[in-house]
């Protein structure tokens, strides 16, 4: 949620700073700007209301504003609407202090009405002019330097942020604090990068430090020294990031999207080539990266998932696939209702955290209310080094590399596979899983990168039969067990980037509401992957049909009578039954983007999303 960048060493600042911002702007884009100093003089700053592309435009793609220290950011808004006026960077009225921030001030109210009985006047209703403000106050009052008015600034202040600020007097120089926000720093040949996610900067260095929570940093060309609150020096080590810095590049595709769509079965496998090795000619799982043994897994009688959107949908599935490999029981619940709700931890209790970010504010403060209760957490996270990751007892590192696009594909499978293998470790550890079924089930899971290649070279029948629905007022998805989890995916990947009204529906709930929203060519998705409960999903598919939906089937089974049916199919390879959301959900990502194309909409940047919800 909202994006930072910074920069200074030898080069200018704002090429670097809007190449950076480009590479975050999935985490905001209602608004832009820059500051930027040249040498001792005050930092020149350049704001614009919407796109990145308006920032760029309007200072030349950046040789328009010249200096080599400056910062960056893209919003997405909070505390007052979007307009340039809104955009940060915000400042000091006297410039003497200049910053950009990402996160919400909570008690930004009380702190104003402070600043204000100090004389401070507001030209904006951000919440961050006024955190501005308050460190310029702390500077001058107690007459101290940056570090210990930004640390003052950091008692006195709640909620969540990363700040990036310039002081006057302090030429050359960048200073960042952090709370619950991200914010990554790099430096090399003599330069320092900082941004609040590793793309910012992967393309200059691939050493990373991060900000520690409650943390402070000072950048100097090449150098940055972190602080605590107390304004001690703080070793950091550096952490090597795998990615490739093409990965974090469209690569010759139109969209983000697509391309992340097409790298699935790459990322499945290495997801699945990290836990499961082979071991003379057989697949064994191997949990040790997890840091979970055996022994600890056997001593779980409960299982938790939290987690938000995708990756709640992620919980969704796992939850059927756990109960029913294992019998241990799985409940799962969005995190932004689990950390408020006061939630029952019976003892012996794992809390599994689903992010792709490992930044989401509920998901992260889910984690940290199961750890404050004694409860054991892993982290099922993308990004390393995240804050979900560093506090987890427990990571499974999913490797889908860096996504781009809000709308999640890539992460969200191999999200999948991390839960399949949870779940898999857990019935081998407690003893219910024979060691037949595992190889079984393990040789299968093998076989999924392949079919998701299949699945996707169907792309142009789905682009074909997605641009009739260009109009659609709205989409219906139903299914039942796994179906129905598949279809909570599929309706989110369509309504997030078309714009178009979709709800997913269990299957056997239609006839007590939704089946009155049935018009003539509504369109009806419905997902039939368990054998079971094939033939009680087609017989709700015929009840919309005949009251005039149009029946778009994903099935594995073409033996039935489907086709009969649906208007239009999708067939998905066989597949263990456990493993068909990996498969099924592929054609309902190819029909959420092929809409949203056809109606000429911002695939990769949807209004009003942020891929990063860094608040609650
Ligand atoms: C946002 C994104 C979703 C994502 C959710 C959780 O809403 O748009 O795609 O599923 O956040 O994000 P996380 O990083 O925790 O997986």
């Amino acid at each position: 949620m909202c994006g930072i960048v910074g920069f200074v060493g030898k080069s200018q600042a704002a090429p670097i700073l809007l190449d950076g911002l480009s590479k975050l702007e999935y985490r905001g884009y209602d608004s832009a700007g820059i500051a930027v100093r040249d040498g001792d003089a005050e930092p020149v700053v350049v704001k614009a209301k919407g796109r990145l592309k308006i920032l760029a435009e309007k200072t030349n793609d950046g040789a328009a504003v010249k200096g080599t220290c400056g910062i960056g950011h893209t919003r997405w808004a909070t505390h007052g609407e979007p307009s340039e006026n809104n955009a940060h960077p915000h400042c000091s009225d006297d410039m003497n202090v200049v910053g950009v921030h990402n996160g919400i001030i909570e008690n930004y109210q009380e702190l104003k009405d402070k600043l204000i009985r100090h004389g401070y006047t507001f030209y904006s209703q951000t919440d961050t002019e006024v955190a501005i403000k308050l460190i310029d106050y702390y500077y001058k009052k107690y007459q101290v330097g940056p570090i210990d008015a930004i640390a003052k600034t950091m008692v006195r202040v709640r909620g969540s942020y990363a700040l990036a600020v310039m002081f006057k007097d302090y030429p050359g120089e960048i200073y960042a604090a952090r709370k619950d926000s991200p914010m990554v720093i790099g430096v090399t040949g003599g330069e320092t990068f900082m941004g609040s996610d590793v793309p910012a900067i992967l393309k200059h260095t691939k050493d990373i430090y991060y900000i520690g929570n409650l943390e402070m940093a000072r950048l100097r060309a090449g150098e940055v020294t972190f602080f605590n609150l107390d304004g001690d020096e703080v070793q950091k080590d550096i952490t090597e990031i795998k990615w490739d810095a093409d990965a974090a590049e469209k690569g010759g595709f139109e969209h983000f999207m697509i391309k992340e769509i097409h790298e699935q079965p790459k990322v499945v496998r290495d997801t699945i080539n990290s836990v499961v090795k082979d071991v003379n000619g057989k697949p064994e799982l191997d949990f040790s990266s997890v840091g979970l043994t055996d022994e600890d897994l056997a001593g779980f009688d409960n299982i938790i998932i939290t987690a938000c959107g995708s990756a709640y949908h992620v919980g969704v599935v796992a939850q059927y696939v756990i109960e029913d490999l294992t019998r241990v029981p799985v409940r799962v619940e969005v995190a932004s209702e689990f950390r408020y709700r006061n939630p029952i931890l019976p003892p012996n209790t794992l809390v599994v955290i689903i992010s792709q970010s490992g930044e989401t504010a509920d998901s992260l403060a889910a984690l940290r209310e199961a750890r404050n209760r004694g409860c054991k957490t892993l982290g099922i996270v993308n990004v390393v080094g995240s804050s979900i990751a560093r506090e987890a007892d427990y990571v499974f590192q999913t490797l889908a590399g860096p996504e781009i696009a809000v709308a999640t594909t890539k992460a969200y499978s191999t999200q999948l596979i991390a839960a399949y293998s949870l779940a898999i470790a857990l019935g081998k550890a407690k003893g219910v899983l024979s060691e037949e079924k595992i190889t079984e089930l393990l040789t299968e899971m093998q076989t999924l990168p392949d079919k998701i290649s299949k699945l996707i070279e169907e792309k142009d029948r789905i682009q074909w039969f997605s641009s009739k629905f260009a109009n659609a007022k709205d989409v219906f998805y139903i299914g039942r067990g796994i179906d129905y989890a598949i279809c909570l995916e599929g309706s989110l990947k369509l309504k997030e980037v078309s714009y178009i009204h979709s709800e997913a529906y269990a299957a056997g709930e239609l006839k007590h509401g939704t089946i009155s929203l049935i018009e003539d060519g509504t369109l009806v998705v419905g997902v039939l992957t368990q054998s079971q409960l094939f033939e009680k999903t087609i017989s709700n598919m015929v009840e919309v049909k005949s009251r005039g939906a149009y029946l778009c089937g994903i099935t594995s089974y073409g033996n039935y009578s489907i086709e009969d049916t649906a208007d239009f199919t999708v067939f998905i390879p066989k597949t263990d039954e456990h493993f068909a959301t990996s498969l099924a959900v592929i054609p309902l990502q190819l029909i959420g983007y092929y809409i949203s194309v056809s109606k000429g909409l911002d695939v990769d940047k949807p209004r009003n999303l942020a891929k990063s919800v860094t608040v609650e």
